[in-house]
Protein backbone atom coordinates (compact mmCIF):
# COMPACT_ATOMS: atom_id res chain seq x y z
CA UNK A 1 0.00 0.00 0.00
CA UNK A 2 1.48 3.34 -0.87
CA UNK A 3 0.92 6.76 -1.10
CA UNK A 4 0.77 8.93 -4.02
CA UNK A 5 2.16 12.14 -2.98
CA UNK A 6 2.79 14.92 -6.20
CA UNK A 7 5.05 17.64 -4.31
CA UNK A 8 4.28 19.82 -7.36
CA UNK A 9 0.59 19.29 -6.55
CA UNK A 10 0.78 19.97 -2.79
CA UNK A 11 2.87 23.09 -3.32
CA UNK A 12 0.03 24.64 -5.86
CA UNK A 13 -2.62 24.18 -3.03
CA UNK A 14 -5.41 22.57 -4.87
CA UNK A 15 -5.49 24.97 -7.92
CA UNK A 16 -4.57 24.14 -11.44
CA UNK A 17 -1.68 25.61 -11.80
CA UNK A 18 0.91 28.29 -9.66
CA UNK A 19 -0.79 30.89 -11.39
CA UNK A 20 -4.00 29.90 -9.75
CA UNK A 21 -2.75 29.92 -6.64
CA UNK A 22 -0.81 33.36 -7.08
CA UNK A 23 -3.53 35.34 -8.26
CA UNK A 24 -5.93 33.84 -5.41
CA UNK A 25 -2.59 35.40 -3.02
CA UNK A 26 -3.30 38.23 -4.26
CA UNK A 27 -4.82 39.59 -0.92
CA UNK A 28 -2.35 38.50 1.48
CA UNK A 29 0.37 40.14 -0.90
CA UNK A 30 -0.90 43.56 -0.40
CA UNK A 31 -1.27 43.28 2.79
CA UNK A 32 2.09 41.85 3.47
CA UNK A 33 3.70 44.71 0.72
CA UNK A 34 1.39 47.36 3.14
CA UNK A 35 2.53 45.72 6.60
CA UNK A 36 4.39 47.77 9.21
CA UNK A 37 5.15 51.00 7.53
CA UNK A 38 2.64 53.78 9.64
CA UNK A 39 3.81 54.32 13.17
CA UNK A 40 2.24 57.70 14.74
CA UNK A 41 0.89 58.62 11.79
CA UNK A 42 4.21 58.98 9.59
CA UNK A 43 5.17 56.28 7.04
CA UNK A 44 8.88 55.02 7.59
CA UNK A 45 11.19 53.29 5.42
CA UNK A 46 13.74 51.62 6.76
CA UNK A 47 15.51 50.20 3.57
CA UNK A 48 15.31 53.88 1.74
CA UNK A 49 18.98 54.40 2.61
CA UNK A 50 19.07 57.53 0.98
CA UNK A 51 19.69 60.89 2.49
CA UNK A 52 16.11 63.06 2.83
CA UNK A 53 18.04 65.59 1.83
CA UNK A 54 18.63 64.30 -1.43
CA UNK A 55 15.33 63.30 -1.67
CA UNK A 56 14.33 66.64 -1.77
CA UNK A 57 16.42 67.88 -4.10
CA UNK A 58 15.77 65.70 -7.05
CA UNK A 59 14.10 66.89 -9.95
CA UNK A 60 13.01 63.79 -11.62
CA UNK A 61 12.00 60.19 -11.57
CA UNK A 62 12.65 58.15 -14.24
CA UNK A 63 11.21 54.24 -13.83
CA UNK A 64 12.85 51.60 -16.07
CA UNK A 65 11.90 47.96 -15.66
CA UNK A 66 10.55 45.45 -18.52
CA UNK A 67 7.58 43.57 -18.91
CA UNK A 68 4.70 43.13 -16.15
CA UNK A 69 7.10 45.67 -14.09
CA UNK A 70 6.83 47.93 -16.50
CA UNK A 71 3.17 48.30 -16.70
CA UNK A 72 3.45 48.19 -13.06
CA UNK A 73 5.74 51.31 -13.66
CA UNK A 74 3.11 53.38 -15.93
CA UNK A 75 0.43 52.87 -13.55
CA UNK A 76 2.35 54.34 -10.46
CA UNK A 77 3.37 57.77 -12.64
CA UNK A 78 -0.26 59.12 -11.91
CA UNK A 79 0.26 58.63 -8.47
CA UNK A 80 3.25 59.87 -8.22
CA UNK A 81 3.25 63.37 -10.47
CA UNK A 82 0.14 63.71 -8.96
CA UNK A 83 1.61 63.73 -4.61
CA UNK A 84 4.75 64.68 -5.45
CA UNK A 85 4.74 67.36 -8.40
CA UNK A 86 8.12 65.55 -9.82
CA UNK A 87 8.02 64.57 -13.19
CA UNK A 88 8.17 60.85 -14.14
CA UNK A 89 9.02 59.22 -17.20
CA UNK A 90 8.65 55.29 -17.26
CA UNK A 91 10.72 53.60 -20.09
CA UNK A 92 11.72 49.89 -20.95
CA UNK A 93 15.15 49.49 -19.71
CA UNK A 94 16.68 47.80 -22.98
CA UNK A 95 15.37 51.58 -24.35
CA UNK A 96 16.60 53.52 -21.91
CA UNK A 97 19.82 52.49 -21.93
CA UNK A 98 20.63 52.53 -25.73
CA UNK A 99 19.42 56.41 -26.26
CA UNK A 100 21.87 58.16 -24.03
CA UNK A 101 18.86 59.82 -21.13
CA UNK A 102 19.25 62.79 -19.71
CA UNK A 103 20.14 61.82 -16.35
CA UNK A 104 21.79 64.18 -13.53
CA UNK A 105 22.79 64.02 -10.05
CA UNK A 106 19.22 65.18 -9.42
CA UNK A 107 17.45 61.80 -11.14
CA UNK A 108 15.98 59.30 -9.32
CA UNK A 109 15.84 55.94 -10.61
CA UNK A 110 13.09 53.56 -9.94
CA UNK A 111 14.31 50.19 -10.83
CA UNK A 112 11.38 47.43 -10.80
CA UNK A 113 12.11 43.90 -11.16
CA UNK A 114 10.21 40.68 -9.00
CA UNK A 115 13.67 38.77 -9.93
CA UNK A 116 16.13 41.26 -9.59
CA UNK A 117 18.36 39.88 -11.97
CA UNK A 118 16.62 40.92 -15.26
CA UNK A 119 19.72 41.91 -17.56
CA UNK A 120 18.55 44.51 -19.30
CA UNK A 121 16.99 46.46 -16.07
CA UNK A 122 20.74 45.89 -14.46
CA UNK A 123 22.01 47.28 -17.50
CA UNK A 124 19.83 50.53 -17.15
CA UNK A 125 20.57 50.56 -13.09
CA UNK A 126 24.23 50.83 -13.93
CA UNK A 127 24.20 53.43 -16.97
CA UNK A 128 22.11 55.46 -14.57
CA UNK A 129 24.73 55.28 -11.61
CA UNK A 130 27.40 55.89 -14.16
CA UNK A 131 25.64 59.23 -14.37
CA UNK A 132 25.56 59.78 -10.84
CA UNK A 133 21.59 59.33 -10.54
CA UNK A 134 20.47 57.83 -7.23
CA UNK A 135 18.64 54.36 -7.69
CA UNK A 136 15.79 52.82 -5.89
CA UNK A 137 15.30 49.13 -6.50
CA UNK A 138 11.86 47.70 -6.12
CA UNK A 139 11.82 43.91 -5.94
CA UNK A 140 10.75 40.38 -5.07
CA UNK A 141 14.06 38.95 -4.44
CA UNK A 142 16.23 39.65 -1.42
CA UNK A 143 19.79 39.72 -2.58
CA UNK A 144 19.47 39.40 -5.79
CA UNK A 145 21.57 41.80 -8.14
CA UNK A 146 19.80 44.71 -8.95
CA UNK A 147 18.92 45.57 -5.26
CA UNK A 148 22.60 44.72 -4.16
CA UNK A 149 23.67 47.40 -7.14
CA UNK A 150 21.31 50.34 -6.18
CA UNK A 151 21.35 52.88 -3.38
CA UNK A 152 18.60 51.43 -1.47
CA UNK A 153 16.20 48.58 -1.87
CA UNK A 154 12.52 48.55 -1.21
CA UNK A 155 11.06 44.87 -1.34
CA UNK A 156 7.40 43.88 -2.30
CA UNK A 157 7.37 40.83 0.69
CA UNK A 158 4.69 38.67 -1.11
CA UNK A 159 6.64 35.37 -1.37
CA UNK A 160 8.42 33.64 -4.04
CA UNK A 161 6.71 33.58 -7.51
CA UNK A 162 6.75 30.88 -9.23
CA UNK A 163 4.85 31.02 -12.29
CA UNK A 164 6.07 32.89 -15.25
CA UNK A 165 3.75 35.65 -15.76
CA UNK A 166 3.62 37.43 -13.08
CA UNK A 167 0.57 38.64 -11.06
CA UNK A 168 1.04 38.89 -7.52
CA UNK A 169 4.66 40.64 -7.80
CA UNK A 170 2.26 42.97 -9.85
CA UNK A 171 0.27 44.30 -7.29
CA UNK A 172 3.21 43.77 -4.66
CA UNK A 173 5.47 46.41 -7.21
CA UNK A 174 1.96 48.96 -7.31
CA UNK A 175 1.55 48.72 -3.66
CA UNK A 176 5.70 48.97 -3.19
CA UNK A 177 5.70 52.23 -5.34
CA UNK A 178 2.78 53.61 -4.00
CA UNK A 179 4.27 53.61 -0.05
CA UNK A 180 7.62 55.31 -2.16
CA UNK A 181 5.78 57.92 -3.82
CA UNK A 182 4.00 59.06 -0.34
CA UNK A 183 7.38 58.28 1.92
CA UNK A 184 8.58 61.02 -1.10
CA UNK A 185 5.55 63.23 -0.97
CA UNK A 186 6.26 63.22 3.01
CA UNK A 187 10.12 63.91 2.87
CA UNK A 188 9.63 66.85 0.61
CA UNK A 189 6.47 68.04 2.40
CA UNK A 190 3.84 67.44 -0.27
CA UNK A 191 1.75 66.41 2.21
CA UNK A 192 -0.07 67.86 5.34
CA UNK A 193 0.89 64.16 7.74
CA UNK A 194 -3.56 63.61 8.13
CA UNK A 195 -3.39 63.64 4.12
CA UNK A 196 -0.57 60.61 4.02
CA UNK A 197 -3.01 58.73 6.96
CA UNK A 198 -5.61 58.97 4.88
CA UNK A 199 -4.17 58.29 1.68
CA UNK A 200 -2.64 55.26 4.12
CA UNK A 201 -5.58 54.30 5.44
CA UNK A 202 -7.11 54.01 2.20
CA UNK A 203 -4.64 52.01 1.02
CA UNK A 204 -4.53 49.59 3.85
CA UNK A 205 -8.31 48.49 2.74
CA UNK A 206 -7.21 47.26 -0.57
CA UNK A 207 -6.77 43.86 0.69
CA UNK A 208 -9.97 43.23 1.77
CA UNK A 209 -11.38 44.77 -2.01
CA UNK A 210 -8.64 42.88 -3.83
CA UNK A 211 -10.68 39.49 -1.64
CA UNK A 212 -13.94 40.69 -2.97
CA UNK A 213 -12.75 41.01 -6.35
CA UNK A 214 -11.67 37.23 -6.31
CA UNK A 215 -14.28 36.08 -4.33
CA UNK A 216 -16.21 36.77 -7.81
CA UNK A 217 -13.66 35.14 -9.84
CA UNK A 218 -16.54 32.33 -11.11
CA UNK A 219 -18.34 34.81 -13.26
CA UNK A 220 -14.55 35.74 -15.49
CA UNK A 221 -13.91 32.11 -15.28
CA UNK A 222 -16.85 31.07 -17.16
CA UNK A 223 -16.42 34.08 -19.86
CA UNK A 224 -13.02 32.67 -20.38
CA UNK A 225 -14.17 28.95 -20.88
CA UNK A 226 -16.96 30.71 -23.42
CA UNK A 227 -14.35 32.48 -25.19
CA UNK A 228 -12.09 29.56 -25.79
CA UNK A 229 -11.81 30.21 -29.27
CA UNK A 230 -11.01 33.43 -29.13
CA UNK A 231 -8.11 34.90 -31.70
CA UNK A 232 -7.86 38.32 -31.11
CA UNK A 233 -8.88 40.55 -27.99
CA UNK A 234 -8.77 44.17 -27.35
CA UNK A 235 -8.17 46.06 -23.82
CA UNK A 236 -9.01 49.57 -23.86
CA UNK A 237 -8.34 52.30 -20.29
CA UNK A 238 -8.12 55.63 -19.86
CA UNK A 239 -5.72 57.13 -17.48
CA UNK A 240 -4.69 54.29 -14.92
CA UNK A 241 -6.60 52.11 -16.86
CA UNK A 242 -4.83 52.65 -19.57
CA UNK A 243 -1.35 50.62 -18.41
CA UNK A 244 -4.06 47.90 -17.00
CA UNK A 245 -5.44 47.50 -20.26
CA UNK A 246 -2.13 47.07 -21.35
CA UNK A 247 -1.17 44.46 -18.76
CA UNK A 248 -4.42 42.35 -19.30
CA UNK A 249 -3.26 42.40 -22.68
CA UNK A 250 0.14 41.17 -21.89
CA UNK A 251 -1.43 38.88 -19.66
CA UNK A 252 -3.38 37.04 -22.88
CA UNK A 253 -0.66 37.30 -25.24
CA UNK A 254 1.95 35.46 -22.74
CA UNK A 255 0.23 32.20 -21.68
CA UNK A 256 -2.89 32.10 -23.82
CA UNK A 257 -0.56 32.74 -27.16
CA UNK A 258 -3.64 35.20 -28.30
CA UNK A 259 -3.17 37.94 -30.02
CA UNK A 260 -4.15 41.01 -27.45
CA UNK A 261 -3.42 44.47 -27.66
CA UNK A 262 -4.16 47.08 -25.05
CA UNK A 263 -5.09 50.65 -26.64
CA UNK A 264 -5.38 54.20 -24.39
CA UNK A 265 -9.66 54.44 -24.75
CA UNK A 266 -8.89 58.09 -26.07
CA UNK A 267 -6.76 56.78 -29.05
CA UNK A 268 -9.67 54.79 -30.41
CA UNK A 269 -10.22 57.10 -32.68
CA UNK A 270 -7.03 57.74 -34.21
CA UNK A 271 -6.74 54.46 -35.40
CA UNK A 272 -7.22 51.20 -33.20
CA UNK A 273 -11.24 51.86 -33.73
CA UNK A 274 -10.57 50.80 -37.50
CA UNK A 275 -10.22 46.85 -36.21
CA UNK A 276 -13.60 46.62 -34.72
CA UNK A 277 -16.12 44.80 -36.45
CA UNK A 278 -18.52 42.47 -35.63
CA UNK A 279 -18.40 40.28 -32.30
CA UNK A 280 -14.85 41.49 -31.62
CA UNK A 281 -14.48 41.31 -27.70
CA UNK A 282 -12.98 44.25 -25.97
CA UNK A 283 -12.50 44.42 -22.33
CA UNK A 284 -12.89 48.11 -21.17
CA UNK A 285 -11.75 49.45 -17.77
CA UNK A 286 -14.23 52.38 -16.79
CA UNK A 287 -12.91 54.67 -14.36
CA UNK A 288 -14.98 55.66 -11.04
CA UNK A 289 -17.93 57.48 -11.82
CA UNK A 290 -16.55 59.63 -8.65
CA UNK A 291 -13.68 60.06 -10.24
CA UNK A 292 -12.07 63.71 -11.63
CA UNK A 293 -13.56 65.15 -14.83
CA UNK A 294 -15.47 63.83 -17.09
CA UNK A 295 -13.07 60.71 -17.52
CA UNK A 296 -15.78 58.24 -16.61
CA UNK A 297 -18.86 59.74 -19.37
CA UNK A 298 -15.48 59.98 -22.33
CA UNK A 299 -14.60 56.47 -21.62
CA UNK A 300 -18.79 55.41 -21.39
CA UNK A 301 -19.06 56.86 -25.18
CA UNK A 302 -16.10 54.43 -26.40
CA UNK A 303 -18.42 52.06 -24.77
CA UNK A 304 -21.22 53.03 -26.85
CA UNK A 305 -18.81 54.08 -29.97
CA UNK A 306 -17.21 50.46 -30.55
CA UNK A 307 -20.54 48.55 -29.53
CA UNK A 308 -22.69 50.49 -32.24
CA UNK A 309 -19.56 48.86 -34.92
CA UNK A 310 -20.61 45.41 -33.42
CA UNK A 311 -18.28 44.66 -30.28
CA UNK A 312 -18.73 42.66 -27.77
CA UNK A 313 -18.22 44.78 -24.96
CA UNK A 314 -16.87 43.42 -21.23
CA UNK A 315 -16.91 46.25 -19.39
CA UNK A 316 -15.30 46.25 -15.83
CA UNK A 317 -16.50 49.03 -14.24
CA UNK A 318 -17.13 50.30 -10.16
CA UNK A 319 -19.99 49.03 -8.28
CA UNK A 320 -23.29 50.64 -8.74
CA UNK A 321 -22.06 52.29 -11.44
CA UNK A 322 -25.20 51.86 -13.94
CA UNK A 323 -24.29 54.41 -16.64
CA UNK A 324 -22.63 51.22 -18.48
CA UNK A 325 -25.44 48.65 -18.13
CA UNK A 326 -27.19 49.98 -21.64
CA UNK A 327 -23.66 49.54 -23.79
CA UNK A 328 -22.20 46.00 -21.74
CA UNK A 329 -22.64 42.92 -22.70
CA UNK A 330 -21.05 41.60 -19.64
CA UNK A 331 -20.46 43.92 -16.78
CA UNK A 332 -17.63 42.60 -14.03
CA UNK A 333 -17.83 44.80 -11.00
CA UNK A 334 -14.90 45.70 -8.84
CA UNK A 335 -15.45 47.72 -5.10
CA UNK A 336 -15.34 51.77 -5.66
CA UNK A 337 -11.87 52.76 -4.32
CA UNK A 338 -9.60 56.14 -4.80
CA UNK A 339 -9.06 56.61 -8.98
CA UNK A 340 -5.59 55.93 -8.30
CA UNK A 341 -5.90 52.80 -6.58
CA UNK A 342 -8.12 51.09 -8.53
CA UNK A 343 -5.65 49.19 -10.91
CA UNK A 344 -4.98 46.85 -7.90
CA UNK A 345 -8.66 45.66 -8.23
CA UNK A 346 -9.11 46.06 -12.26
CA UNK A 347 -6.69 43.72 -13.36
CA UNK A 348 -7.38 40.98 -11.41
CA UNK A 349 -10.37 39.46 -13.52
CA UNK A 350 -7.96 40.46 -16.57
CA UNK A 351 -5.30 38.06 -14.80
CA UNK A 352 -8.01 35.16 -14.01
CA UNK A 353 -9.80 35.57 -17.74
CA UNK A 354 -6.02 34.89 -19.00
CA UNK A 355 -5.01 32.12 -16.68
CA UNK A 356 -8.64 30.25 -17.33
CA UNK A 357 -8.71 30.63 -20.78
CA UNK A 358 -4.95 28.95 -20.97
CA UNK A 359 -6.54 26.40 -18.93
CA UNK A 360 -9.16 25.88 -21.06
CA UNK A 361 -7.28 25.59 -24.00
CA UNK A 362 -4.52 22.99 -22.87
CA UNK A 363 -1.74 25.11 -22.16
CA UNK A 364 0.66 25.10 -19.36
CA UNK A 365 -0.01 28.19 -17.57
CA UNK A 366 2.92 28.05 -15.52
CA UNK A 367 5.27 27.74 -18.31
CA UNK A 368 4.51 29.40 -21.05
CA UNK A 369 5.95 28.87 -24.67
CA UNK A 370 9.45 31.07 -25.55
CA UNK A 371 9.45 32.75 -22.74
CA UNK A 372 11.36 32.75 -19.28
CA UNK A 373 10.85 33.91 -15.42
CA UNK A 374 13.94 35.77 -15.43
CA UNK A 375 15.86 36.88 -18.40
CA UNK A 376 19.64 37.38 -17.55
CA UNK A 377 20.65 37.71 -21.10
CA UNK A 378 20.17 40.95 -22.86
C1 LIG B 1 10.30 38.20 -18.12
C2 LIG B 1 9.06 37.53 -17.55
C3 LIG B 1 7.96 38.58 -17.27
C4 LIG B 1 8.51 39.68 -16.39
C5 LIG B 1 9.77 40.31 -17.00
C6 LIG B 1 10.46 41.25 -16.03
O1 LIG B 1 10.06 38.63 -19.42
O2 LIG B 1 8.57 36.55 -18.45
O3 LIG B 1 6.87 37.94 -16.62
O4 LIG B 1 7.53 40.65 -16.21
O5 LIG B 1 10.71 39.31 -17.34
O6 LIG B 1 10.93 40.48 -14.95
P1 LIG B 1 11.43 41.10 -13.59
O7 LIG B 1 11.93 39.93 -12.77
O8 LIG B 1 12.53 42.07 -13.93
O9 LIG B 1 10.27 41.78 -12.95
Amino acid sequence: YTIEWDTTAAQKGGYPSFMAKEIHEQASAVADTLRGRMENGRLHLDEMKIDPALLRSIDKIVVVACGTAANAGSVVKYAIEHWCRIPVEVELAHEFRYRDPVVTEKTLVIAISQSGETMDTLMAVRHAKEQGAKVVAICNTRGSTIPRESDAALYLNVGPEIAVASTKAYLGQIGACYLLGLYLAQERGNFFPEEIAEIMHDLEGLPDKVQAVLDNAAQVEQLAHDMADATSVLFLGRHVGYPTAMEGALKLKEIAYIHAEGFAAGELKHGPIALVDEGQPVFIIVPSPRGRDSLHSKVVSNIQEIRARGARTMVIAEEGDTDVEPYADVVIRVPATRTLFAPLLTIIPLQIFACELATAKGLDVDQPRNLAKSVTVE
